[in-house]
């Protein structure tokens, strides 16, 4: 089966940067990436690259490349359809806030909304694959609709889970550790779409990275190794808690352990709490699918992940308030970063905006700078939570594009993503000109305690007592 035309329904975080990638290594491919958001197609189609809508490390670089031979960026949603052999879903699957199983279920609206729309608008054979993170079982009702719902055409339907991470997107999409496919492999039908899509990814994939495997697994393999890796970060910032009181270093403690084979150095960065548009969706609807089939134990084991993460947060927030002599009232308080992590302008489910929202809770005054996050998505996010109201937050919260202005006269500094840059600023010169005694809370560990402590500084990481 030759692929000649893809397309791909979500011009998002995943979306763009794979079909940016698929059409950079297959040139003889047409892909062309739709999306109902006629803004962020504006975006992607934006002659200045710096105004993409995802900022990640080489994308702009390859978009320049690709963009308009063989990648396409269009809101003609029907047209793509019609004209592509495969098709990607690659829309966003938010935790559903009503209904049943609001708060906890994957809302697949988006996804059934797309699978309805493919089935009216096609007239040939069409390989549809799930990009979208989905509940297991979400194909079956993916085929449901299409085999009931067209005009008598064949889909096959693959899941082609996406395990990006965000900051290094391209990275992760050119040297994948694995690709996961997972398809009907009873018929041979089944086989070729399968093949069809091993055949994509060979272009620059080794044949023993492309892992092929029935839809169920492919479709849980992606929620479970979510939920291994936010796992991992609540497990090392549980540690980082009893670190605290006892004098240990978690960061010493990471590479002790990590230095295990069996354990393994990655993902033990203690820090102010996961965040990210997937590991928290993704586990509540692990927890939600495993209630729902009565497996309570397995539910609350991995619920407890959540809770671990919203403490971390908390704790972050109330250490400060704690150690600035237990108000922070009309203090000025400066956030370095509010992106979830760094190489991002993503800020969703950032702890820093739960932090910022413990501390104008308590009345202080938050000053914001990060290096790729804009005012408006900060005060978004913000609002989003519907604590104050948006006149209030703009009232407490200030955004500045310049760093030192952002801590000068501060009562305390907290470091709440771990941008690369933060490391290298001037750190005499800030203390000179913060509020005294000068309070430093680094929620990342980024900093050198010894060095700032000589400077002057009261010096909090995370992890390390005091
Ligand atoms: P996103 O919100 O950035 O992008 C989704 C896009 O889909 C939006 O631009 C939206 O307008 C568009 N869309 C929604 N319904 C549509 C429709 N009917 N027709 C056309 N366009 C439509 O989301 P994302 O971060 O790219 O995530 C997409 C999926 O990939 C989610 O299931 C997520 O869990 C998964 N995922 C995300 C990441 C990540 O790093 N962000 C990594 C792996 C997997
Ligand atoms: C994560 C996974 O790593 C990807 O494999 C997956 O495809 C993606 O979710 C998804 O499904 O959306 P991402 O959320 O982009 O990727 O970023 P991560 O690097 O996993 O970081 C997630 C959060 O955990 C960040 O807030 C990060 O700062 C935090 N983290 C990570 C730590 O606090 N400590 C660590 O050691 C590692």
């Amino acid at each position: 089966m030759q692929i000649k035309s893809i397309c791909c329904i979500g011009a998002g975080y995943v979306g763009g940067p794979t079909m940016t990638v698929i059409a950079e290594q297959c040139p003889e491919i047409k892909v062309t990436v739709v999306d109902i958001n006629q803004s962020r197609i504006d975006d992607w189609n934006d002659d200045n690259l710096n105004n993409l809508p995802i900022f990640e490390p080489g994308l702009a670089e390859i978009v320049e490349k690709v963009r308009g031979k063989n990648l396409f960026f269009s809101t003609e949603v029907d047209k793509a359809i019609e004209e592509a052999d495969m098709i990607f879903i690659s829309v966003n699957t938010p935790t559903k806030t009503y209904g049943k199983g609001k708060g906890m279920a994957a809302d697949l609206k988006y996804i059934e909304l797309c699978a309805r729309q493919i089935a009216r608008v096609a007239k040939t054979e069409k390989i549809v694959i799930e990009k979208s993170t989905l509940p297991v079982r979400t194909a079956s009702a993916i085929k449901d609709i299409l085999d009931n719902t067209s005009n008598g055409v064949q889909f096959q339907i693959l899941s082609n889970p996406e395990f990006l991470a965000e900051g290094t997107a391209i990275e992760d999409l050119l040297n994948p550790d694995r690709v996961l496919i997972g398809g009907d492999m009873s018929n041979s039908e089944g086989k070729k779409a399968i093949q069809a899509l091993v055949e994509i990814y060979a272009n620059w994939v080794p044949k023993e990275k492309i892992l092929t495997t029935n839809v169920w697994s492919s479709e849980l393999s992606k929620l479970t190794a979510n939920a291994f890796l936010a796992q991992r970060v609540s497990s090392i910032n549980a540690m980082s808690e009893i670190c605290e009181k006892t004098g240990a270093d978690v960061q010493e403690v990471s590479k002790a352990i990590g230095m295990d084979s069996r354990i393994g150095s990655k993902f033990l960065n203690a820090s102010v709490g996961f965040g990210g548009s997937c590991f928290q969706k993704d586990i509540l609807n692990l927890v939600y699918i495993a209630k729902s089939y009565g497996l309570n134990e397995v539910a609350d084991y991995w619920e407890q992940v959540i809770i671990m993460n919203d403490h971390q947060k908390n704790r972050f927030s109330d250490n400060i308030v704690r150690t600035l002599y237990n108000t922070v009232s009309g203090k000025k308080i400066a956030f370095l970063g509010w992106a979830f992590k760094k190489n991002t302008n993503d800020t969703r489910e950032s702890p820093a905006i739960k932090v910022a929202d413990n501390l104008l809770n308590e009345q202080a005054n938050v000053v914001v700078f990060d290096p790729k996050v804009k005012e408006k998505q900060i005060y978004q996010d913000l609002d989003s939570l519907g604590t104050r109201s948006p006149e209030e937050n703009k009232e407490h919260l200030t955004v500045l594009n310049d760093p030192y202005r952002t801590m000068e006269n501060a009562h305390g500094i907290a470091i709440l993503t771990e941008w690369n840059e933060f490391k290298d600023y001037d750190w005499k010169r800030i203390h000179e000109k913060m509020k005294k005694p000068a309070f430093l809370f680094d929620g990342r560990g980024i900093l050198d305690r010894t060095k700032m402590e000589e400077m002057g500084f009261a010096y909090y990481k995370i992890g390390s007592g005091n």
